[in-house]
């Protein structure tokens, strides 16, 4: 996640495209032109043998250098092929950016610095080629200048002085050149298949930088198993800190929480307190600086990944939905039935009564079967909020994690999302929610206060409230959105 964080997708999507674009172009054609421009060479150089063996000695001794000479070639055009498709990549994520956000570009009137942008960034990519196509240009004319200059002056001279002394004729001479053009023909074509090929390695390198990444956050090769049927967890930080990767401040510093099953705990605190990294590190999106984070007393760090993301549902502040039916949207990251479909429909239609999502689904025209737009973008803030709340109920996970958006909801279906969430507790299952909300807050079993990265206070919320010295009371229940 930290990567993806740090690396725009559209520049990533363009290096691994492009990449490999350039890597399949050259090694699709390299065999065929490695094998006949070889066999041209041998066949030809045998023959110049035959013709003339001082001649052909001539020609073929300047050869280490022209070797050396390719290769520093190859060299330069490969650097020059990753600061093409740097710059490329570049280009694509300004667009790519631009489109995923089109509408709030252009609420903001900012077509006209998206254009620039581009622009810019379209110029920087025609420099880059410019320069490169202008440095690689020359650097091609000077190396076969001189790689020609150094075999053909003294073969002419010795040619010259045979021809002078009656050793050679004339027509020979000229039979010689003729296989001596074709050879020097195939060399050409195997040199620049080298500066190809050399290209393609820079390249590459690059790209399986990218595939062969190690996620920072992955499971031990002797992970642990979570029963299939551990159907209550307690989850715990204990001690722990955090920090954002290249950041100097602490995100969370000193952090203990502890959620027992059927227990809604609700973060609360103002903008930048930490809540999302709770929820970050709980469900191991990130590991701890400091300390640890438990699941039912095992270091989640021993934990087989996928075994703990199964057991996690996840709501999201910003509900990540996709251009698919309602179903596929609420059934994502379900297990596939007997019959091969993606979660039961009884679960689903379950998971949607249940988050109070199923009123509004059962009005759209294709009601379950209705697609819905790019990222949801066809719902209303609510309703997308409904939706990614039935997606993780129809999950049936132990622990749910919840960042609660403070605008998305109507103060209706703020109530029913409330009450869903106490339903899910009552349910069992253990709830971390990341509150906005006087309904959430006030369901809570237990708030924990936030402040700078720290818990500066605990407590129901009628003990806070009866806190003369209350940071709560004075801080964080009058910015709550009551609605
Ligand atoms: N991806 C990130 N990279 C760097 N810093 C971050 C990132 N996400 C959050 N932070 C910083 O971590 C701190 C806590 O943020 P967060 O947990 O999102 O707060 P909250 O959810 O309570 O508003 C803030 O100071 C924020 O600037
Ligand atoms: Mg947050």
């Amino acid at each position: 996640v930290a990567f993806f964080e740090q690396n725009s997708s559209g520049a990533l999507v363009s290096r691994l495209t492009n990449d490999s674009d350039q890597m399949q172009n050259v090694l699709n054609r390299a065999p065929e032109t490695l094998v006949t421009n070889l066999l041209r060479c041998v066949i030809y150089l045998v023959m110049m043998a035959q013709a003339h063996p001082q001649l052909t000695f001539v020609s073929v001794l300047p050869l280490p250098f022209a070797f050396w000479l390719a290769r520093k070639t190859g060299k330069v055009v490969g650097r020059f092929g990753v600061m093409q498709n740097d710059a490329l990549a570049r280009v694509n994520a300004v667009a790519s950016e631009a489109l995923a956000n089109a509408k709030a570009v252009q609420l903001a009137g900012a077509e006209a610095t998206e254009v620039k942008e581009y622009s810019t960034a379209i110029g920087r990519y025609l420099d880059v080629i410019k320069q490169t196509l202008f440095k690689e240009t020359s650097l091609r004319f000077v190396s076969s200048l001189v790689n020609d200059a150094c075999t053909d002056v003294p073969l002419m001279l010795l040619a010259c002085w045979l021809i002078a002394r009656g050793e050679l004729s004339v027509g020979q001479f000229y039979t010689y050149r003729t296989l001596l053009l074709t050879y020097r023909r195939g060399f050409r074509e195997l040199a620049e298949l080298f500066t190809g090929v050399s290209r393609a390695k820079a390249v590459s390198q690059r790209y399986f930088e990218l595939t062969d990444r190690e996620p920072l956050v992955r499971s031990q090769s002797n992970a642990k198993h979570l029963e299939a049927s551990s159907v209550r967890v307690e989850v715990e930080l204990r001690g722990v800190s955090f920090r954002y990767p290249g950041q100097d401040v602490w995100a969370l510093k000193d952090v203990s929480i502890r959620a027992r099953p059927g227990e809604v705990v609700a973060l609360v605190g103002s903008s930048g307190a930490g809540k999302s990294t709770v929820l970050r590190l709980l469900a191991r999106l990130a590991d701890p600086d400091e300390g640890t984070v438990l699941l039912s007393g095992v270091d989640l760090r021993e934990i087989d990944l996928g075994d703990l993301r199964r057991c996690l549902a996840v709501v999201d502040q910003d509900p990540a939905l996709f251009d698919r039916t309602v179903r596929e949207n609420i059934a994502y990251g379900l297990p596939e039935t007997s019959e091969g479909e993606v979660g039961s429909d009884e679960r689903i239609r379950r998971a949607a009564k249940a988050s109070r999502a199923a009123d509004f689904v059962e009005a759209l025209p294709a009601g379950y079967e209705e697609r819905l737009g790019e990222r949801g973008s066809r719902l209303s803030g609510g309703q997308r909020q409904r939706l990614a709340i039935a997606r993780a109920m129809a999950r049936d996970a132990p622990l749910v994690l919840m960042d609660e958006p403070t605008s998305a909801l109507d103060g209706e279906s703020e109530e029913a999302v409330a009450e869903s969430i106490s339903a899910l507790a009552a349910q069992g299952r253990t709830v971390v929610v990341a509150a906005h909300r006087l309904g959430t807050v006030a369901r809570a079993d237990r708030l924990l206060v936030l402040e700078g990265g720290m818990i500066v206070e605990e407590g129901t919320r009628k003990e806070l409230l009866a806190r003369p010295e209350s940071r709560y009371r004075a801080v964080v229940e009058p910015s709550l959105s009551s609605d």
